[in-house]
């Protein structure tokens, strides 16, 4: 009886005390951690030393009201050093984020600047993800029920297999891009343009149905495409028609994997965009 008493306190305890590791020591702490002692190592002198002990770890987020309804980013609760320079070399979560010109920034003095500021812009805006997450499977959007994962980085379990090689690569975010940018020959979204453009070389417009673009009614209306489906689906209703519906009748299109990929992203990029304020 005795010993069986002592187990069963011994098993509450551990209970306890994974609860306790779980509710206190999270993942994003230790990566907050990690970032304040590589930090410490860099700075260059006092100020950049006081700085960082003023700091301990706790949630970052940043409230993003520009651009349709009011959305809650907390990436950089573990991605701490986007926005640090000096971590360009170190590894993710903890690595600076890239500068490109084709994102707009510009280089001044030697100093790259941001076009999108990521304190107005947030992360999600381009790279999808559920903002408000604190673990990676959520953040990411990993778990099969968010709607949308984050594009190009992200692959969920559900999804056929032959397909996920296909939906990976960071052009998948043009669909995003898209949103802001609606320009047709925007330079920064080529596979969207090209998408665009085998929209009608491949007939497709003869059956779909988009708002400004096409009137065909054979077919679904594609007006909201890009939020009703996932990459995953998109791939599959063009490379197998008949994979959803057995009665279709659109054609199977020989088309390449650049072609498909381009159409993907295209449709993708389809839906009513919310009012950007
Ligand atoms: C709980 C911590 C955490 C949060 C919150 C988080 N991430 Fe990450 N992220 C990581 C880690 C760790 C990695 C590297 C390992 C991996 O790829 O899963 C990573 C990798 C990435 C990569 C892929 C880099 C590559 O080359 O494959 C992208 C893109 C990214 N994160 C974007 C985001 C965005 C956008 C958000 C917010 C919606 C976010 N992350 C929120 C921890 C986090
Ligand atoms: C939420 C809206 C939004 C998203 C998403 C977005 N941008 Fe922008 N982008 C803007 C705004 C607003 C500006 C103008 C900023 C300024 O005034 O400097 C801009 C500026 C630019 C510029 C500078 C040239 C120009 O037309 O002013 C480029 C290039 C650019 N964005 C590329 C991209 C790319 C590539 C993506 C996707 C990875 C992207 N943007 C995603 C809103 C957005
Ligand atoms: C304007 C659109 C835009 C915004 C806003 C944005 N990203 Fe990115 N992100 C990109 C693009 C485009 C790439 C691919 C860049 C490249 O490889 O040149 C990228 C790449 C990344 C990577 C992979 C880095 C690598 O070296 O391959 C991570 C991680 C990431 N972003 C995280 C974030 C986080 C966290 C935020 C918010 C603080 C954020 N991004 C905001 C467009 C954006
Ligand atoms: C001959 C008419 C026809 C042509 C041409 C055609 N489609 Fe379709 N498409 C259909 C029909 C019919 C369906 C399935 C109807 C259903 O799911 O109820 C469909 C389904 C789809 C779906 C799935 C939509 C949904 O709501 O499930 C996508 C995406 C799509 N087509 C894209 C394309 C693209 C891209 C092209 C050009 C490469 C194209 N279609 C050409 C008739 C056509």
């Amino acid at each position: 009886m005795r010993l069986a008493l002592a187990i069963a306190s011994f098993v509450v305890l551990i209970v306890h005390g994974v609860v306790f590791y779980n509710q206190f020591f999270h993942r994003w702490e230790q990566h907050q951690t990690a970032y304040f002692e590589q930090a410490r190592s860099l700075s260059k002198n006092d100020a950049e030393r006081a700085e960082l002990e003023a700091r301990s770890p706790r949630v970052e987020q940043t409230i993003v009201t520009s651009f349709g309804d009011t959305h809650v980013d907390r990436c950089t609760t573990c991605h701490m050093a986007a926005d640090d320079p000096r971590f360009a070399g170190h590894a993710e979560p903890l690595k600076a984020h890239p500068y490109s010109a084709a994102m707009g920034d510009v280089q001044r003095n030697g100093r790259w600047e941001r076009r999108h500021k990521f304190s107005d812009f947030g992360c999600t805006v381009c790279h999808g993800g559920q903002g408000r997450g604190l673990e990676n499977v959520y953040s990411h959007g990993e778990d099969e029920f968010w709607p949308e994962p984050m594009l190009g980085y992200v692959t969920q379990a559900t999804w056929r297999k032959d397909f996920t090689p296909h939906l990976k690569g960071k052009e998948y975010m043009e669909a995003n891009c898209a949103q802001c940018h609606t320009a047709e020959d925007f330079a920064g979204t080529p596979h969207v343009n090209r998408g665009r453009k085998l929209f009608y070389a491949m007939n497709c417009y003869g059956c779909h149905k988009i708002d400004g673009m096409s009137e065909g009614t054979l077919g679904p209306d594609l007006t909201e495409v890009g939020h009703k489906f996932k990459i995953d689906y998109l791939w599959e209703s063009i490379v197998e028609p008949r994979a959803n519906l057995a009665t279709s009748f659109m054609p199977k299109f020989n088309l390449n994997d650049a072609d498909v990929e381009s159409l993907v992203i295209f449709l993708k990029s389809r839906l009513i965009r919310p009012q950007r304020n």
